[in-house]
């Protein structure tokens, strides 16, 4: 038996063309009218809030899976490194252990949240997002200007930053090698940081 594409066919393929015509008709009008308070002082709809949360977490779910090989995260040493590079480049927006809120963190949105009370993250899932960063939201790309190892060794601590108090967080900071800079043009197969020693 043929399937004929009938008259009643036609009719449902119509209405539903029509449909979808109308909401990108609406789509289009919603944006080019600014309807959408772009304003980061403004929260989103919890539609908007909805889709776009459930983008960043299947985005990073599904792309975490092959950052590589985990190393050794209780290493010392990569904890000490970690807790360097976090108290300079991450502080100011993730806060830390008796770290009064600072002006930056208060004006976020979404906000930066303080990785002192933990991540949902997989070690793996937080490399990926310290490496590549997340689209509008204000979390840079440290990939960009720093190599795998800075960035597991950012993982190791982060990882450990939950089971610290504020006191054991400042000696964690300061057992840190002193010269982030040094430590950067030390490590093999950086890319150049660039010889102004400000890069970050
Ligand atoms: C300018 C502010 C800012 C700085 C600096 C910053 N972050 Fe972020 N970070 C954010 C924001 C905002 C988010 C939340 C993004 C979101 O909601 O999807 C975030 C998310 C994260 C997450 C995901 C946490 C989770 O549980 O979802 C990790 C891990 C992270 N940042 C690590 C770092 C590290 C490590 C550094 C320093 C190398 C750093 N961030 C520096 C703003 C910042």
């Amino acid at each position: 038996m043929t399937w004929k594409f009938g008259r009643q066919h036609w009719v449902i393929v119509s209405v539903v063309s029509a449909g979808i015509a109308a909401v990108a008709m609406l789509g289009a009008i919603v944006i080019y009218a600014g309807a959408y308070n772009i304003a980061a002082d403004s929260p989103h709809t919890s539609a908007v809030f909805w889709l776009l949360q459930t983008t960043r977490n299947r985005s990073i779910e599904v792309r975490s899976g092959d950052v590589g090989q985990l190393p050794d995260l209780t290493d010392p040493k990569r904890v000490a490194a970690g807790a360097g590079l976090y108290s300079e480049m991450c502080s100011q927006c993730h806060l830390a252990p008796g770290m009064e809120r600072t002006e930056i963190s208060q004006g976020l949105y979404p906000r930066a949240p303080e990785l002192s009370g933990g991540s949902d993250l997989s070690p793996q899932q937080k490399f990926w997002v310290i490496k590549h960063g997340i689209k509008m939201t204000g979390m840079p790309a440290w990939g960009v200007t720093h190599n795998d190892t800075l960035i597991w060794d950012m993982v190791a601590f982060i990882q450990k930053l939950p089971t610290l108090d504020a006191a054991q967080y400042q000696a964690i900071v300061k057992s840190a090698p002193e010269d982030h800079d040094q430590m950067m043009r030390d490590m093999p197969g950086m890319k150049s940081p660039g010889d102004n020693g400000d890069h970050h």
